[in-house]
């Protein structure tokens, strides 16, 4: 197995142990990695959640440079399993990632994205690694006021349980650099979209309401402002981080696409000639933070990283995709979809239940 040089990058041939691959952005990175990097191998450790699905890997099934392993990161003997292939590099996607079902239940975030960490890092120093990536999210660092953008010096302030246990992870990872000298980075990323996002989070979710001409469920007064970047270019700079970051340093990745929830979904009732009645001021979130803004210089001045896709054409080949893909979007709102949407949604809306099925 050829060694990496944090100088130079990666040769060629190097196993990349992948969790949470079967998700949103996990399934972008692995395919990002194997149309960039078609040399290296892809080990795809994922314990499909709900937001688990390996249909988002279809394509890659007969791949020799892929292996997809069903487990759990927090069970150390489906971990210990993974790295017995042979692991070069981790990069840990595997997490419950909605704030909304934190609020409703914050044990399965603890468990997952505290503790599956840990025992992640440990099989990672026992297998000494070359690089261990923890994707990571801007919500660490709490909230802000109409001014100012997140550095990586931010103090982490996480204010819902699903923030607080990815602000558990990030140290519990910076501790293992400290004392085990364990090769690592963070990663931490502004908000997400693009193909493949489960409709739970707020763009999948809005153009899918729309689509059914069912009411868009805005939270508060819809001013809450948060900084999109599309998948790809997250990937994009995970890669990079893995690749030629420099180990123990935490890289912020942000689009500098700050909106409103108000002007995200207004843009897509427009996109999609649907009218502005369909949204729905519902009862806020409890400890919603107000603002999330990134400066992403140290990824750009160290790695040169950049956003290659701009908002405006991002959002329109989401929306596209979302239209194409009917499919898969009616697939994963089946079952448990039903009954969290409910439990989200029916007691938030006064008079109108919202409803999760789509015809
Ligand atoms: P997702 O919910 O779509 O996917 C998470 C994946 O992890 C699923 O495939 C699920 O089956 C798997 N998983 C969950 N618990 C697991 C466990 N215990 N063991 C193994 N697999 C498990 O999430 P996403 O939006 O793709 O986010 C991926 C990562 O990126 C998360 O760590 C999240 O905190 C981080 N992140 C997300 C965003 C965003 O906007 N979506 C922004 C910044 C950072
Ligand atoms: P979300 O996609 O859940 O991401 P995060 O909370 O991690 O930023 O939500 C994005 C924003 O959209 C957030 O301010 C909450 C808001 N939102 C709504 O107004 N209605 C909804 O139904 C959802 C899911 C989110």
């Amino acid at each position: 197995m050829k060694r990496l040089d944090v100088r130079e990058g990666w040769d060629a041939n190097m196993r990349i142990l992948v969790t949470g691959g079967a998700g949103f952005i996990g399934s972008n990175y692995i395919r990002y990695v194997l149309r960039e990097h078609p040399e290296d191998v892809v080990l795809n450790l994922d314990a499909l959640t709900y937001a688990g699905n390996l249909e988002n890997l279809q394509d890659l099934e007969h791949s020799t440079h892929y292996r997809f392993i069903k487990g759990d990161i927090a069970n150390p003997e489906d971990v210990a399993e993974v790295f017995a292939h042979g692991v070069d590099g981790v990069v840990n996607f595997a997490a419950e990632s909605h704030v909304d079902r934190s609020i409703l239940n914050p044990e399965a975030f603890v468990r997952s994205n505290v503790l599956g960490t840990q025992v992640l890092l440990e099989a990672a120093r026992q297998a000494k690694v070359e690089k261990f990536v923890q994707v990571s999210t801007d919500e660490v660092y709490g909230t802000l006021g109409e001014q100012g953008y997140f550095t990586e010096t931010t103090p982490l302030a996480a204010n819902s349980p699903y923030s607080a246990s990815k602000a558990g992870a990030d140290l519990l990872v910076r501790a293992y650099g400290q004392t085990y000298g364990l090769p690592l980075n963070i990663t931490r990323c502004s908000n997400n979209y693009g193909p493949y996002q489960f409709p739970e989070k707020l763009i999948p979710l809005m153009i899918i309401q729309a689509l059914a001409d069912k009411p868009l469920p805005v939270y508060g007064d819809g001013l809450n402002v948060r900084d999109w970047l599309h998948v790809e270019d997250h990937c994009l700079g995970v890669d990079m981080v893995l690749r030629r970051g420099r180990p123990g340093e935490v890289y912020n990745i942000g689009g500098h696409h700050e909106h409103t929830n108000l002007e995200i979904v207004n843009q897509i009732l427009a996109e999609l000639g649907k009218p502005r009645t369909l949204v729905q001021f519902v009862q806020d979130r409890l400890g919603h933070d107000r603002r999330y803004a990134m400066n992403a210089d140290k990824i750009t001045r160290e790695l040169g990283w950049q956003p290659q896709i701009g908002f405006h054409v991002g959002i329109r080949q989401t929306i596209r995709w979302y239209l194409e893909h009917r499919e898969w979007w009616q697939r994963v709102r089946s079952g448990e979809y039903q009954a969290y949407f409910a439990q989200q949604y029916g007691n938030r809306t006064g008079s109108r239940m919202i409803g999760g099925e789509t015809k």
